[in-house]
């Protein structure tokens, strides 16, 4: 077989990375494996065949919710995205989160997380750690100090979000990944809202970075999905725990991971151009109370922002209309071409209102064009007295 590479640019290996034409049929794309089982010609390869799967050795199928090609090519693209030994792939971003902590904590353990996170990753350190004997402390991320004095004898993990929800402060990943293992801790990053095309939490010192598949590698709201990467001594464990919980990703979703994947640079080129328009034109906008953008001079985190992402902040805003509640609702009510949703990571702009939450909006800025996108916002604009 003709030798292949990756390449070693990130868009080339986004492109590339995982993916071989089909040895059996010579299919160029990925092909979706539709099967539950796999069939062997004898007792022994079957058996030799489970024992390697159940050791989490790649590459080794015998039954899908343990592990299946479609799903493997998507793990080998995302490692080699992150930098990454390993990673695995889940049902959904929350498959991810919920594997990874049950994998890596035991009851008696204590876990540091961000108090500004997703709502139901909240719901799972509010409710069903405690209810099994994991206890929990939530700091903001940004006051290392407050980090440090959250630590306890017991704690195992500091879990954060890069960029948070919907505030979009970021935390310095390198002194709390220095704080954590000093205290004998890992340190997990949902690293959702940035992807690995702008931030690589692996390299600043982070474990573990997962992801809600489901938004920016995904990129077109089609598919519900997440992954994790890290070291493969970390990763086997919560493989184990998706293959015993039943998470296993859909090698459907697999399928549309990797076709949107391919585009990732492209789309995060778009969308952060796109995102730092609209939040210079917000910010100019006396209807417009405050801004919330890491391209933003105006943003606590700017000079943090700029060293980790260089000069491309995302597509992720959060901006307050004024006029309260109505002002909020007039804005969003109005627009003519985005749509209101709560999801983020598509082509297509999303406005999230967020009536109790300060009557703030997120925006998740997709990859139209700028100036239909300024044209539509000064619109939702005009109604705000
Ligand atoms: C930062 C973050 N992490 C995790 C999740 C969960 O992902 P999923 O909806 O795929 O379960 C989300 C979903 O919005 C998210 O925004």
């Amino acid at each position: 077989m003709r030798q292949r590479t990756d390449g070693t640019g990130f868009a080339t290996r986004a492109i590339h990375a995982g993916e071989r034409p089909d040895p059996t049929t010579h299919a160029h794309n990925t092909p979706i494996y539709a099967t539950a089982t796999f069939a062997f010609d004898t007792a022994a390869q079957k058996e030799e065949a489970v024992d390697r799967a159940l050791a989490w050795e790649p590459g080794q199928y015998f039954y899908s919710r343990t592990s299946n090609p479609t799903n493997r090519a998507l793990e080998e693209k995302i490692a080699s995205l992150e930098g990454a030994e390993d990673a695995v792939v889940a049902s959904s971003g929350m498959a991810s989160v919920s594997a990874t902590l049950f994998a890596h904590l035991e009851a008696g353990d204590h876990l540091i997380v961000g108090d500004e996170v997703f709502a139901i990753t909240k719901v799972l350190w509010e409710e069903d750690l405690p209810r099994r004997n994991i206890a929990v402390t939530p700091v903001d991320m940004c006051d290392l100090g407050a980090i440090e004095a959250a630590f306890l004898p017991n704690t195992k993990i500091v879990f954060i979000e890069t960029s948070t929800n919907p505030r979009l402060r970021m935390p310095d990943i390198a002194a709390i990944a220095e704080i954590a293992h000093r205290h004998g801790a890992l340190l997990i990053a949902d690293n959702t809202f940035l992807s690995p095309a702008l931030l690589r939490p692996l390299e600043h010192g982070a474990d573990l970075v997962l992801h809600a598949a489901t938004k920016y590698l995904s990129g077109h709201g089609d598919a519900v999905s997440g992954v994790v990467s890290g070291s493969k001594a970390l990763i086997d464990p919560i493989r184990k725990q998706t293959d015993t919980f039943g998470q296993a990703a859909s090698p459907f979703s697999s399928f549309l991971v990797l076709r949107g994947v391919r585009t990732l640079p492209l789309r995060t080129a778009a969308g952060s151009a796109n995102a730092a328009r609209l939040a210079a034109f917000l910010e100019a906008d006396p209807r417009v109370e405050w801004v919330r953008y890491p391209g933003l001079a105006s943003h606590p985190d700017h000079a943090l922002a700029t060293r980790l992402l260089g000069d491309r902040f995302g597509a992720m805003l959060t901006f307050k209309p004024r006029g309260g509640v109505e002002g909020m609702a007039a804005f969003t009510d109005h627009l003519r071409l985005c749509d209101i949703g709560v999801s983020l990571g598509d082509v297509f702009t999303l406005v999230y209102p967020r009536p109790k939450d300060g009557a703030i909006i997120r925006v998740s800025v997709g990859c139209e064009d700028a100036d239909d996108l300024v044209e539509d916002f000064a619109l939702g604009l005009s109604f705000v007295k």
